[in-house]
């Protein structure tokens, strides 16, 4: 299929609102990522504005956007790289990943307004000679108002407990309670077991009382150079 200036190939990801496929730009050969969206499931928009406006390594480019009778295609740059969930990884591999993450999350809490992520997790990752943050489907800008759909399509088991219905507001104590999740999760799945330091870090970044979480990520990265 032909979108705009691209051919979309074969698909490479995607799950219930939206489809993922390899592409390339047909002048230049240039191969692209496709994201084809459905406009009723997703907030395209702000995904397509936070991509187009963030420049970070670690963070896939917005190349263009267009749109087709109930579709939206995000054309993107092509990132490789692995999911972690298919890897087999060792203890300094994850803990560079994982720090790596860190300080992508870092980078958007200090945007100005601050970016929350809102769907930090394994499959929204991607991991290789470097690795990337991906997915900015649920992400929002600090004091943006449309805060709708976030309970609904968050994945419960990364979500902050203390995004209650009826109070759907994240914040960047919610990232940082995903990214603890995250960790311990890849952690067990490699079977490594973390030492007391790494243990006690991600118990105060998954902490349900708020006081106690770290408050950014900044403070768990300098606990984390003293760890490695
Ligand atoms: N820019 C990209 N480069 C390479 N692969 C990508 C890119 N964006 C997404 N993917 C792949 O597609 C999958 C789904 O993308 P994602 O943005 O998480 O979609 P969804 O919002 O449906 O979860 C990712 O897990 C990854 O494998
Ligand atoms: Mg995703």
């Amino acid at each position: 299929m032909i979108i705009g200036e691209y051919q979309m190939m074969e698909r490479i990801g995607g799950g219930g609102s939206s489809k993922v496929y390899r592409g390339f730009h047909m002048e230049s050969s240039k191969e692209v990522c496709i994201k084809e969206m459905d406009i009723s499931l997703r907030d395209f928009w702000t995904e397509a504005y936070l991509l187009r406006k963030l420049d970070h390594p670690s963070i896939p480019k917005a190349i263009d956007l267009i749109g087709r009778r109930d579709r939206v295609y995000l054309i993107m740059s092509m990132l490789q790289g692995e999911s972690p969930l298919k890897c087999k990884l060792d203890v300094q591999s994850l803990n560079q990943i994982m720090f790596d993450m860190a300080e992508v999350l870092d980078f958007l809490h200090n945007q100005k307004p601050s970016i929350f992520h809102g769907d930090f997790k394994p499959s929204n990752m991607l991991i290789g000679s470097r690795n990337y943050l991906l997915d900015f489907g649920l992400s929002k800008e600090e004091g943006s108002k449309f805060f709708s759909n976030i309970y609904s399509c968050g994945t419960p088991k990364y979500r902050d407990p203390s995004i209650k219905k009826g109070n759907l507001k994240f914040d960047r104590k919610s990232d940082i309670y995903s990214w603890g999740v995250t960790y311990g999760e890849l952690l067990s799945r490699n079977g490594i077991s973390p030492s007391k330091r790494l243990s006690n870090l991600l118990d105060r970044a998954t902490s349900l009382d708020r006081k106690i979480r770290f408050s950014n990520f900044k403070q768990i990265i300098s606990e984390g150079r003293r760890l490695f």
